[in-house]
C-alpha cells in the first residue's frame, strides 16, 4: 500500500527580509525532494488563522530566489499573542493536515512558532529579520542585505556631504537592535554610531566632531539607529541634527533611510544563508523533529531548543563599537 505523503507547511511573518523568499524555496525544493508535500500560508500567522494555504510545487518557487519581498506575503497577527489564537493556530494546521511548520520571521514570530510547538504542532523556526536581533544566531535572513542597502545609500550622501563639508545625520532601522548602525557605521566610516545597545549623547558626538574638526576633518556621517531617538531625552533625528549644527557650526542634514532597507534584492551571503538554513529546517521536520530554531554560529548550521534559544540573552559586540569608534576619526 503506498504510504501517505507528508505535508509541510511554510510561513513568513512580522517584517519581511530579502532572502525570506529563497528560505520558502529551500523548504519547498527540499520536502519535495523527499517526496512531502508542501504547502505555502499566505499573510503569516493571520493566513494560518484563516486558513489561507496555498499548494507549492518545484515550479511555484522558480525565479524567487532573487526577489525580495516574501511570495507568501507576511503580516504582524496581535491574535496570535494570545493563548485562544495559538490554540486556533493549532487546529488550523490539523485542518491543514500539516505534520510541521516552518515559520521564517523574528522574534515576535519565533515565538509564535514556540507557542504552536507547545499546542501539539512540530515547528522549526528561521531566523528572518533585518534586525540581526535573534541571541542564538550570529546572523539572520536579510541582515547582510539591509546593511549593504544602507552602505550603498550612505556612500552617495558621502559624496554630497564632502563637497559642501557638512555632516550627515542617518537614521537606519532597529528599534532594539544596533546591529544594522553598527555594521553600516563601521563600512561607511561613520565618526559616530548611536545605537540602543549604548548609552548615547549628543554631547558626545559632538566632542568628537570638535576634536576631529581640529584634526582637519571637514564632512561627517553619524549613524543613528532608530530605537535610540526619542530615547532618554535624545529627541528625534533632525532634533539632534539641529543641535549637532548649532553646537558644532557644521552644516547637518537629516536622513531617515525607512522601509527602503527592508527590500531588494538578497546579497550572495544572504541567499546561501537562506538556502541552508531552509534546507535544514526540512531535514528536521523530516526527522519528526519540532520546537527548534535553526542558527548560524561559527559558519555552521545548527539548530536549539526553541524556548532555550528564546530565552537568551543577545550579546552586543562591544569590541566591534569600539573598534569603529577609535580608526573613525
Ligand atoms: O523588525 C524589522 C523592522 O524593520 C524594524 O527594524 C523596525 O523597527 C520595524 O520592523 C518596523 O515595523 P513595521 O513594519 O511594523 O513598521
Amino acid at each position: 500500500m503506498e504510504q501517505e505523503r507528508k505535508t509541510i507547511g511554510v510561513l513568513t511573518s512580522g517584517g519581511d527580509a530579502p532572502g525570506m523568499n529563497a528560505v520558502v524555496r529551500a523548504v519547498a525544493r527540499s520536502a519535495l525532494s523527499k517526496e512531502m508535500r508542501v504547502v505555502g500560508i499566505r499573510h503569516g500567522f493571520s493566513g494560518l488563522l484563516a486558513r489561507d494555504a496555498m499548494e507549492l510545487d518545484l515550479r511555484s518557487v522558480s525565479e524567487i530566489l532573487h526577489r525580495g519581498g516574501t511570495i507568501l506575503y507576511t503580516s504582524r497577527c496581535p491574535a496570535f499573542y494570545k493563548e485562544e489564537g495559538v490554540r486556533d493556530g493549532a487546529r488550523a494546521c490539523r485542518e491543514l493536515g500539516l505534520c510541521g511548520l516552518v515559520v521564517i520571521g523574528g522574534d515576535g514570530s519565533l515565538r509564535g512558532a514556540k507557542a504552536l510547538f507547545a499546542q501539539g504542532v512540530p515547528c522549526i523556526g528561521i531566523p528572518g529579520t533585518i534586525d540581526n536581533d535573534i541571541a542564538c544566531s550570529e546572523y539572520t535572513v536579510g541582515f547582510d542585505t539591509a546593511v549593504n542597502t544602507v552602505i550603498e545609500l550612505v556612500d552617495k550622501l558621502r559624496d554630497t556631504s564632502q563637497s559642501h563639508d557638512r555632516c550627515s545625520l542617518v537614521e537606519v532601522m532597529g528599534r532594539n537592535s544596533g546591529d544594522i548602525a553598527l555594521y553600516a557605521g563601521i563600512a561607511c566610516g561613520a565618526v559616530a554610531i548611536l545605537i540602543p545597545e549604548i548609552e548615547c549623547s549628543v554631547d558626545a558626538v559632538v566632542a568628537k566632531m570638535q576634536r576631529t574638526l581640529k584634526m582637519g576633518k571637514r564632512h561627517f556621517i553619524i549613524i543613528l539607529a532608530e530605537g535610540v531617538a526619542n530615547r532618554n531625552g535624545l529627541g528625534s533625528a533632525s532634533e539632534i541634527a539641529v543641535q549637532i549644527e548649532a553646537r558644532t557650526g557644521v552644516e547637518t542634514r537629516t536622513a531617515v533611510l525607512g522601509y527602503v532597507q527592508r527590500g531588494g534584492v538578497p546579497t550572495a551571503r544572504e541567499r546561501i544563508l537562506a538556502s541552508v538554513m531552509g534546507v535544514h529546517a526540512v531535514e528536521l521536520l523530516e526527522r519528526g523533529i519540532g520546537g527548534r530554531i535553526v542558527a548560524s554560529v561559527g559558519n555552521q548550521i545548527v539548530d536549539y531548543d526553541i524556548a532555550e534559544a528564546l530565552g537568551r540573552k543577545r550579546e552586543f559586540n562591544r569590541h566591534l563599537y569600539d573598534l569603529a569608534d577609535m580608526i573613525s576619526i
